[in-house]
């Protein structure tokens, strides 16, 4: 179990931070099924394998009164972690190194316990315990989050990992296994001169191994376990441990049938979709890969139907833009709207509906912000009566209406639904302050967690300068003041060539003239503290 923190000691784990596996998302999806679980503003949150806390730490800011404990074999990891707790001054999370195998199930029970890239990649001594410390710590409406390999598609998976463990086999160091997984990945992808099924499928998986993160590679495809279950398996260890199923944490992955041919529909339908069957078919429809499966106590009494209720009683959200040239308007015109964030297709949809343009338009406006069901009717409502419709409204019927399509749309990706309100603005106001996390984040690297704990890259230099700037201390004739020293200190010779002294110029002048479109554009992606 050591060769494994030094291994994460030695080849650090990107700094990821994922929505899925926030209280809020974990409650909303727990509300849905008739549960009722604790506030994701008053929760305690465990995080099992928590790395160096890039989820932990931007959910412990967020979420000032709830209390987060993360544990981490790798010291590195950790060390780095408390560093950016001491930092940011927080005082509601704590981050310990400690084997998963010895922890201790007499600390209190947790409300959400979380468990994201570790499950597949330990043995099964800290598998069964992963199951164990659910069982135990996590309280009775509690909601456990655990991400898993899954086959059938693990099985394609698998069949190149073998291959290249016995390649790397032959290499000493961390470094010289990754470049050669690549291009070992490469070859076998292109030996076959004709095309046939077995070149295709590692032309596939070639592609994968080539658009993950050099060190994700490194820990989940060459790492010594990779275990891979049938989600039946999986659900049979969990009812082992009184647990039951209750969803997936992406509500993308219930039911994603779109590409499924009808009779193979017709199949899940009668099995019920989320059944265990259910979803143990729909894996074998798709060849899954991937899982992250919520679970709850056996003891809990699920209600799976969703009621109109339940939808209205939860903050909406959408960042979805018409994409037809025909007028968003009153008439019965049809419009599509698709996700500007998603490259998902089906994160789309295509509607005639007056009501459903107008909620469409008027999430879109106050986008990054969610807003309540009944806010929403009332600001489509309103925008609806300017737009003059030709037809009464039948407000009994369009309510319970609505919250449908609303679901439907959740359901696939185009549509967020929330039990919290983040505290972010998409408005920089006078003095603009944006996350501290992400101000810190981007002084080490690229990868930045928002408000709304996604992530997003920000790659330029002077971008990154200017989101470290908006502090809450300076408005925007000091921002601007403060880039421009920054660009000429850029430029001097230690800093780069004439090259970079040319882009780090002509970067400044732009973002004189741009400052209020990029303060904009961090307000949109959910940067800006309100
Ligand atoms: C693949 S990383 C995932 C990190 C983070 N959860 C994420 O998804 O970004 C797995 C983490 O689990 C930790 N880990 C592995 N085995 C462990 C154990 N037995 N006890 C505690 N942590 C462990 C590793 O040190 C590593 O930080």
């Amino acid at each position: 179990m050591m060769e494994s923190a030094i291994v994460y000691d030695e080849i650090e784990y990107p700094a990821y931070s994922y929505p899925q596996i926030h209280p809020d998302r974990l409650a909303t999806i727990a509300r849905l099924h008739g549960m009722a679980p604790a506030p994701p503003d008053r929760c305690r949150l465990l995080e099992l394998g928590c790395g160096c806390g890039s989820n932990l730490i931007p959910m412990a800011l967020g979420l000032p009164e709830s209390r987060f404990l993360g544990i981490d074999l790798a010291s590195t990891q950790i060390s780095k972690g408390r560093r950016q707790i001491a930092r940011l001054g927080l005082a509601n999370i704590r981050m310990d190194q400690l084997d998963i195998q010895d922890f201790s199930e007499d600390q209190g029970l947790f409300d959400y316990i979380v468990a994201h890239g570790l499950y597949s990649w330990v043995s099964e001594t800290v598998q069964e315990k992963i199951f164990g410390i659910i069982e135990k710590c996590l309280s009775p409406e509690g909601v456990a989050y655990v991400s898993y390999n899954t086959l059938p598609g693990g099985h394609l998976r698998l069949m190149v990992r073998e291959m290249l463990l016995y390649h790397c086999s032959r290499f000493d160091s961390a470094r010289q296994k990754i470049e050669e997984a690549r291009f070992f990945a490469e070859l076998i992808a292109k030996s076959q001169i004709r095309p046939n099924s077995y070149g295709s499928l590692l032309q596939q998986e070639r592609e994968r191994v080539f658009c993950r993160h050099p060190h994700v590679l490194f820990h989940d495809e060459l790492a010594e376990c990779n275990s891979n279950v049938y989600f039946h398996q999986f659900m049979t260890q969990a009812a082992h441990h009184h647990l039951q199923f209750l969803s997936e944490a992406d509500p993308r992955d219930v039911q994603p049938t779109a590409n499924i041919e009808p009779s193979a529909v017709a199949l899940l339908k009668k099995l019920g979709s989320e059944t265990i069957a259910g979803q143990q078919y729909l894996d074998f429809f798709l060849g899954r890969r991937f899982r992250q499966t919520l679970l709850c106590h056996s003891s809990v009494a699920i209600d799976r139907t969703v009621t109109v209720d339940r939808i209205t009683n939860l903050l909406v959200a959408a960042n979805a833009k018409p994409t037809t040239s025909s007028l968003v308007d009153a008439s019965d015109s049809e419009v599509l709207f698709s996700s500007v964030d998603s490259k998902d297709e089906s994160a789309s949809i295509t509607t005639s509906h007056p009501l459903m343009k107008a909620v469409m338009v008027c999430l879109e406006d106050v986008w990054p912000l969610p807003i309540s069901f009944q806010a929403l009717w009332d600001a489509a409502h309103n925008l609806l009566l300017a737009w003059n419709p030709p037809k009464p409204f039948d407000s009994c019927n369009e309510w319970n209406c609505l919250a449908k399509m609303l679901f439907v749309c959740y359901q696939a990706g185009l549509v967020e639904l929330h039990s919290w309100k983040p505290h972010l603005t998409s408005k920089p106001g006078k003095w603009p302050l944006a996350s501290p996390f992400a101000r810190l984040q981007s002084l080490e690297g690229d990868l930045i967690t928002t408000l709304r704990h996604d992530q997003v890259q920000i790659h330029q230099a002077v971008n990154k300068k200017l989101l470290q700037l908006l502090d809450g201390t300076r408005d925007r004739s000091m921002i601007l003041h403060d880039l421009q020293e920054a660009v000429l200190a850029s430029q001097s010779p230690e800093n780069g060539g004439p090259e970079l002294n040319e882009t780090a110029k002509r970067t400044g002048e732009m973002l004189d003239a741009d400052l209020d479109r990029h303060l904009e554009d961090f307000g949109r992606l959910g940067l800006l503290v309100s």
